[in-house]
């Protein structure tokens, strides 16, 4: 928790920055904020009609009718791949380049906005030949790469709802998304490369239908990636290249309402079963573009680069579809930042003359350990001068991480946009517009203009600054998620709970502002979510996955603080047989973080697996989480525990690691 700090240092917006920024001052900023009160649909509905081509105007802004599913620019059409392609390449941009993409194994290729709009018509034109229809769910399981942005504004194109599953997760969670999802197809690669290795995908894709549920599934389309030996099942499946070889590269998009579902994004909750995160195509979309514009300060000549993978909303909302709808030209990545050593994204920014870098505070914090201990990868050895501006995403970042950035990535005259946002939100909620706001380390300063947050107690009342509270959301917005797929009443119970009279939209993060900027500070989430190197996970989700192993009788796992990935996965576990101890506890802890790893993904693998013969329960069986938390923090427990059944198990879990 962050305590009242007293008022840390305030970096100011500098002069250079300013004097052209698209907001270039806290008073342009404070109008813009000014406006939206002012007038709240009339702020979006302009927002929206400037922004985005709309093949039909939208006559009405806001449909609060059935609260809290509310919608927006409903009577609207447009097509969102029309607004990320046609209309530049209408426009005379068509041969700009809008994606620089680099291989793992360091090949560039350029892509302009007219050949990814061809590229773009073919694979629709082909999703359309599969029988593919309006509203029909695609999963896409694919490497970052070209053409995974291709496969999502294909279905955009034809108005299907795509949904990416990132190549991270195991088959078994696959096939929960593809079952949940309902998909009629699935678009995958032979493999994807990832630090200097080849992994298999439509392997993955294979073992996750063969695990049952998946009979939605008519189609496959394989993209050819790394041409290792895949088998394929025929009348099922096909490789895409060749089926876009002979398609047409002319494909007229499908005009759809606003409100048309664009994509689902699963992401964990505080429940076992992760939520399909439910978007639209219009509100999405205008507030994609409004903060890719604001936020990135993107101007035609930028060279964006936001590294985030397409499996997860950052690549959605800016690698997809900001960048793309503002003509912007960006860098995509298909490898990791360690590979093959760990200045890569350093060699990259200098070669593609990044100018502005968006990343996550545990990649930041990688490489400033690993520029410590090697000079050869340290930033300083190469030429970043092309950088203006640098945002960060997914977790909280520390002041050293932010302070080292500023100085050896930005040359302390680059901006930070620490930007705080979530799945279902859609877009940067709290963030700082890099012309306008002086900054402080480790704060996400203020509400993106017409974005209502604010901190409150338990009743909903709004807390002084200085104090600490839950995070709430208390107008509805554009880009807001619309529901959970398939699980309405879910969607109402986590967003907007009755215990805060249902009014408001509950991020599940505590906040603090600071007593004198009004800034805030995310305190970290509120439920039983953990934020581990940025990635989401549902601690409820480690659980079920330890205890589907044949030896566990039961499992608690909780976060720790971890000096770089943020939180680090914490598994109490009792076995269905005597708690191990020695050699034999160490070989239980690697098998079962590799059943985790199977049954989720690596990212989920617990870093601490302590074995006990009981977990501390109250006597009416509750497991006492909050001292596992200090347990697994390493720290001495200070608290009553009179109400546990089991005191003396505390001790033997504190030593058992
Ligand atoms: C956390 C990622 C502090 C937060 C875009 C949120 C942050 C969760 C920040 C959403 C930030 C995201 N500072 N915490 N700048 N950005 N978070 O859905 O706990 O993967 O609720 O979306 O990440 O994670 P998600």
């Amino acid at each position: 928790m962050t305590g009242t700090n007293p008022t840390p240092a305030l970096y100011p917006v500098p002069d250079a920055f300013a004097s052209k920024a698209r907001v270039g001052s806290r008073a342009a900023y404070d109008q813009l904020v000014a406006a939206a009160e002012a007038d709240y649909a009339g702020y979006w509905a302009q927002h929206a009609r400037e922004l985005l081509a709309w093949n039909k105007p939208f006559t009405k802004t806001l449909d609060e009718s059935q609260a809290p599913f509310f919608k927006w620019f409903e009577d609207g059409e447009l097509n969102a791949s029309y607004n990320c392609l046609d209309r530049h390449v209408e426009a005379g941009l068509g041969d700009k380049v809008a994606i620089i993409f680099e291989s793992d194994d360091g090949i560039v290729s350029k892509v302009t906005y007219k050949e990814l709009l061809s590229r773009v018509s073919r694979l629709a034109n082909v999703l359309k030949a599969q029988g593919v229809k309006k509203g029909d769910r695609v999963v896409l399981y694919l490497p970052m790469s070209v053409d995974g942005v291709v496969a999502m504004q294909a279905c955009a194109r034809i108005g299907a709802t795509h949904s990416v599953v990132f190549g991270g997760f195991s088959a078994q969670s696959l096939r929960d998304r593809i079952e949940d999802a309902g998909a009629v197809l699935v678009i995958t690669a032979d493999e994807q490369k990832r630090g200097g290795k080849n992994l298999p995908l439509k392997a993955i894709v294979d073992e996750a239908i063969s695990l049952g549920g998946c009979d939605s599934v008519k189609q496959m389309l394989v993209v050819r990636r790394t041409g290792g030996s895949v088998p394929m099942v025929a009348g099922r499946d096909a490789w895409l290249d060749e089926l876009t070889a002979s398609a047409s590269d002319v494909c007229a998009p499908e005009w759809v309402s606003a409100e048309h579902p664009l994509f689902l994004l699963y992401t964990s909750g505080s429940t076992g079963k992760p939520k399909g995160v439910q978007h639209s195509t219009g509100g999405y979309l205008v507030h994609a573009t409004l903060t890719t514009q604001w936020t990135f300060d993107l101007r035609p000549d930028d060279v964006f680069w936001c590294t985030a993978d397409i499996g997860w909303v950052t690549g959605h909302t800016y690698v997809a579809y900001g960048p793309l709808s503002c003509g912007g030209t960006q860098v995509v990545f298909e490898g990791v930042p360690t590979y093959p050593d760990s200045a890569r994204f350093w060699r990259m920014i200098q070669a593609h003359k990044v100018s502005i870098f968006y990343t996550a505070p545990t990649a930041i914090r990688a490489l400033i350990k690993a520029a410590e201990s090697n000079a050869e990868v340290h930033p300083k050895q190469f030429d970043l001068s092309s950088l203006r501006l640098l945002g960060t995403v997914g977790e909280p970042i520390n002041p050293a991480a932010w302070e080292w950035y500023h100085r050896e990535i930005g040359a302390g005259k680059c901006p930070i946009v620490d930007t705080f946002w979530q799945t279902e939100t859609g877009g940067h909620m709290i963030t700082p517009l890099p012309g306008a706001h002086a900054l402080t380390p480790g704060s996400c300063t203020l509400p993106f203009p017409g974005i209502d947050a604010a901190v409150v107690d338990e009743t909903g009342k709004e807390v002084p600054w200085g104090q600490g509270g839950v995070l709430v959301v208390r107008k509805p917005w554009p880009s807001m998620i619309r529901t959970i797929w398939g699980d309405p009443e879910r969607f109402k119970k986590s967003y907007y709970p009755a215990d805060f009279g249902g009014k408001y939209y509950l991020a599940g993060d505590g906040a603090i502002r600071d007593a004198e900027t009004g800034y805030f500070t995310i305190t970290g989430r509120i439920d039983d979510v953990l934020n581990v190197s940025g990635h989401r996970m549902g601690t409820m989700e480690i659980e079920s996955a330890l205890v589907s192993h044949p030896l566990v009788a039961e499992a608690a796992v909780v976060g720790r603080p971890d000096d770089l990935t943020g939180e680090a996965i914490c598994a109490f576990v009792v076995l269905k047989r005597p708690r191990p101890t020695g050699d034999e506890a160490k070989k239980l802890a690697a098998e079962l973080r590799n059943h985790v790893g199977h049954e989720i993904g690596p990212i989920a693998k617990p870093k601490d697996i302590r074995f006990g013969d009981n977990l501390p329960k109250t006597r009416s069986g509750k497991i006492m989480r909050r001292l596992l938390r200090v347990i697994a923090k390493g720290d001495a427990v200070t608290q009553d525990t009179s109400t546990l059944e089991n005191p003396a198990i505390l001790d033997q879990l504190a030593q058992s690691n």
